[in-house]
């Protein structure tokens, strides 16, 4: 038998055990034990402060408290704004790397099976480009937002501040970014000039994605004509569906 089938019938099980009381004492309504369980959850929340005890238009849930909040806004801008005080150097993010990370994405971020790959000698021009964090991430502040909240993928935003500045210089000394004394912090980070910084672009260079959005007195879908398209210009691979049939009427 597999271990989640165990599971779910100890489960059940153990359920079972939970309602029988109840329903053994005569006296005891559902009612009341229903309560009884709703004062032991109550008991485990945390206490309401007296101002948010507003009730809101769906009549539930209450204001979040500044301490609550801090705790969600842990986004690092790619300035550097948000990143907490702390550093961490090379040599003490290979360890923790080696701990905590490489079983995924290898010792030296060769990655491990299918798990991306943090560096390597792909460019982004090649035929199957291989994105790492060395030739795609624009900003080193966001390689230290990423880590801080997403990894190590089993138990994220569970790194030390520190660790979390050491491994980011680890990962970017991998990708020949920065030297092996370089120390990260929140001063050091946004000044890391990253290879693909200027790789992104804000604006849509295809023709037909340049346009004031209309919002009223549209022009009538009836007298739109296509007068050209995109096809033939190089900017949009050929795909094998409708758009390759497409031709200026
Ligand atoms: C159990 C496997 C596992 C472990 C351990 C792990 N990761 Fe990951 N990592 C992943 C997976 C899976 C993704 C892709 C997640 C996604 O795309 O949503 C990822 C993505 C990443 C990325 C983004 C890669 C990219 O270019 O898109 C970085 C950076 C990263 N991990 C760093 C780390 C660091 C640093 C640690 C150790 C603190 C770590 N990971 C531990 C599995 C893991």
């Amino acid at each position: 038998m597999s271990n989640w089938v165990e599971s779910l019938i100890a489960a059940a099980f153990a359920a079972l055990l939970f309602i029988a009381p109840a329903a053994a004492a005569p006296g005891a309504s559902a009612e009341a034990s229903t309560s009884a369980a709703a004062r032991a959850l109550a008991a485990d929340a945390p206490a309401v402060p007296a101002e948010s005890r507003r009730v809101g238009y769906y009549g539930y849930g209450h204001v979040p408290s500044p301490q609550a909040i801090a705790g969600w806004s842990i986004a690092v801008r790619p300035d550097g704004q948000g990143l907490p005080p702390g550093q961490g150097g090379v040599a003490h993010g290979a360890d923790v790397y080696a701990q905590q990370c490489a079983a995924c994405h290898g010792t030296f971020g060769e990655g491990e099976a299918r798990y991306p790959k943090l560096a390597g000698n792909s460019k982004l021009t090649a035929d199957r480009p291989v994105k790492t964090v060395g030739n795609y991430w624009p900003y080193a502040t966001t390689l230290w937002d990423y880590i801080d909240r997403a990894m190590p993928f089993p138990s994220p935003h569970s790194l030390s501040v520190d660790d979390v500045y050491a491994i980011t210089a680890y990962i970017l000394n991998l990708n020949n970014i920065v030297p092996d004394n370089f120390i990260a912090d929140h001063n050091s980070l946004p000044k890391v000039k990253m290879p693909n910084r200027h790789g992104f672009i804000l604006r849509d260079p295809r023709p037909d994605t340049d346009d004031v959005a209309c919002m009223s007195r549209c022009l009538s879908p009836q007298a739109v004509r296509i007068v050209s398209t995109a096809e033939g210009k190089g900017l949009t691979p050929r795909t094998t569906g409708p758009l390759d049939e497409m031709a200026p009427k």
